[in-house]
């Protein structure tokens, strides 16, 4: 699939078929992730790949009541950001300008988690990202250490629902040219 097929024709998916998820599938679609771009290239994005029942209920349980689809979904990832690698500031000093180091590290994790999504459509795979749940409960579900943030959950799966693509804003409402000019005077 050309990468802008999979761009414009993925959709978050709420709903999906009980099917098995290949493990030849998810291994292109976690490939994705791991060669997308990063500070330095230190890689900092870490997968957990939960297909157990049991955990999912578990990790739904954590989410907020929107969320409970994961148990229905047959692969939940979690995306986690390792903290403490080679040449990571100390825990005190992991500050630079007006970014944390949590920050920074979570946004690596970003990239890869979106090249996950992108893979998984062209995979004919849904996707959901997750970012509103009890980070603790979630955490101690899937047993992450200290060391590493947890960026997202995200549920994947066949889907069983065609959504329609939400809204998104113009382009000319978003794009500056040469410098940014006050809200308001966008001609
Ligand atoms: C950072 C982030 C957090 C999100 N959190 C949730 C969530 O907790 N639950 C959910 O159902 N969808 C969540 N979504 C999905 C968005 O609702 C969805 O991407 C958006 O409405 C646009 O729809 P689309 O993905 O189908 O284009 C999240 C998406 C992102 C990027």
């Amino acid at each position: 699939m050309d990468v802008y097929d999979a761009i414009t024709g993925r959709r978050s998916v709420r709903k999906y078929r009980p099917d098995t998820v290949p493990e030849d599938a998810l291994q292109r679609i976690l490939n994705a992730g791991r060669l997308a771009p990063s500070g330095h290239n230190r890689q900092p994005w870490r997968f957990v790949v939960v297909r157990d029942g049991s955990r999912r209920r578990a990790l739904a349980a954590a989410a907020a009541p929107h969320n409970h689809f994961i148990a229905q979904a047959p692969v939940t990832l979690a995306f986690l950001g390792y903290l403490a690698f080679e040449g990571a500031p100390a825990p005190d000093a992991r500050t630079r300008g007006s970014w944390t180091w949590d920050m920074y590290v979570r946004y690596n994790v970003a990239i890869a988690a979106a090249y996950v999504t992108l893979a998984a459509t062209a995979e004919g795979l849904g996707t959901c990202w997750i970012n509103n749940y009890d980070e603790e409960a979630v955490r101690a579900v899937l047993s992450v250490p200290d060391g590493y943030a947890l960026v997202c959950l995200m549920t994947l799966g066949y889907p069983a629902e065609d959504p329609a693509a939400r809204p998104r804003a113009s382009l000319a409402s978003l794009r500056f040219d040469e410098i940014v000019k006050p809200a308001g005077d966008e001609q």
